[in-house]
């Protein structure tokens, strides 16, 4: 394996090489990733499609997927964009709208890709702090950028900005707000997300991704919702077939089963109740998650070795190795057994002391 792919691509992935769960007993918490199967429709779906028209190159525009989206979601399928996971919709986004010096902001500490692709854009990355309890920082509106990022729910914070909150900061920046909604579905409450403000709100692009409610992050695919002309824009810069035909099967028979992602999310919703109540008995700040992860801090402490302890019992979590966040971890929600196994190695750790 090249140096390059182990510091660059690796770390962005959140991957680490050779420590992929071929081994059943490694615990793996830190990517995000839902710990239930996707819906049995959606394994039938792909065998069903898995033959000979695989020769045949994919729906350019997703047609099909776009239609069932937009009527589980109460848009229009020109009101929709699919892309091979919400990581590539960030880049068309980021490829349409962002040319050399072009302002991009966004508040931080939150979702790292952001950072990454405005460089290759060669933008202006214009970051505003947030400040203690994740509130839309007030100055972030103000920074007249061309592009303005929100991941709402937060990562790593896992906290939630309100819908009134994100209304005001769409009518208040000066070029497109983009709304990052990867985990919204994990919310504690419905009504959430901000897409149905798309209708109004001309500059506004919503993303969704099936890699974590709907368990499909090995299918890549996400959603961008926005007005028609902000769609067909971004359609112009997108590859032709950007989507293979598996993933488009997997998505449209994902949407179709709206009640086997609905139950998965319940049961994150209860595991994250106790990995946040265990985490705070062990003397942990852990930020109010609507995700599915939590981020535990200990101030100005650094976590490093608990990191490391836990992945020498074969649990990973994620540990990011910058100021301001040496202090925190970011947990995904696993099984109840998983959870449970986490929990006692970290009360393990807390009566033993690190050097
Ligand atoms: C905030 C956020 N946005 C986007 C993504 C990428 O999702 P996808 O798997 O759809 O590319 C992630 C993945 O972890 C994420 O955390």
């Amino acid at each position: 394996m090249s140096d390059y792919f182990r510091k660059n691509i690796a770390a962005l992935a959140g991957y680490v090489p050779g420590e992929q769960p071929r081994d059943n007993k490694i615990i793996k918490l830190n990517t995000n990733e839902n710990p239930y199967p996707p819906s049995p429709q959606v394994i039938a779906a792909l065998r069903k499609a898995s033959n000979r028209s695989l020769r045949l190159y994919p729906e350019p525009l997703a047609e099909s997927l776009r239609v069932v989206a937009a009527n589980v979601y109460g848009v229009r399928p020109e009101n929709i964009l699919a892309g091979n996971g919400s990581d590539e919709i960030l880049s068309i986004i980021m490829r349409s709208f962002v040319g050399p010096e072009d302002r991009v902001a966004f508040p931080v500490p939150t979702y790292s890709l952001y950072d990454t692709l405005v460089d290759i854009q060669q933008g202006e990355r214009i970051t505003v702090d947030y400040p203690a309890d994740f509130a839309v920082p007030e100055t972030l509106a103000s920074q007249n950028a061309a592009l303005t990022f929100l991941c709402n729910p937060n990562s790593p914070s896992g906290t939630l900005v309100s819908l009134q909150d994100v209304e005001r900061l769409a009518r208040a920046v000066a070029g497109i707000l983009v709304v990052d909604e990867a985990y919204v579905d994990f919310a504690e409450s419905e009504g959430a997300s901000t897409l149905p403000l798309i209708r109004h709100l001309g500059n506004l692009i919503v993303l969704r991704t099936f890699s974590k409610s709907f368990s499909l992050a090995g299918m890549r695919i996400g959603l961008a919702f926005a007005s028609e002309e902000i769609i067909s824009g971004m359609m112009k810069v997108k590859d032709s077939y950007n989507l293979n035909r598996l993933s488009l099967v997997a998505a449209t028979a994902a949407l179709s089963d709206m009640p086997w992602m609905a139950r998965n999310i319940r049961r994150i919703q209860r595991s994250r109740k106790v990995l946040s109540a265990g985490l705070r008995k062990m003397g942990f700040y852990v930020y109010p998650s609507h995700a599915n992860f939590v981020m535990a801090r200990k101030k100005e402490q650094n976590l490093k070795d608990v990191y490391e302890r836990l992945k020498s019992k074969k649990i990973l979590v994620r540990y990011f190795d910058i100021p301001g966040l040496q202090d925190s971890l970011r947990i995904t929600v696993g099984r109840p057994q998983e959870v449970q196994a986490l929990l006692k190695e970290m009360k393990a750790l807390g009566n033993h002391p690190m050097a």
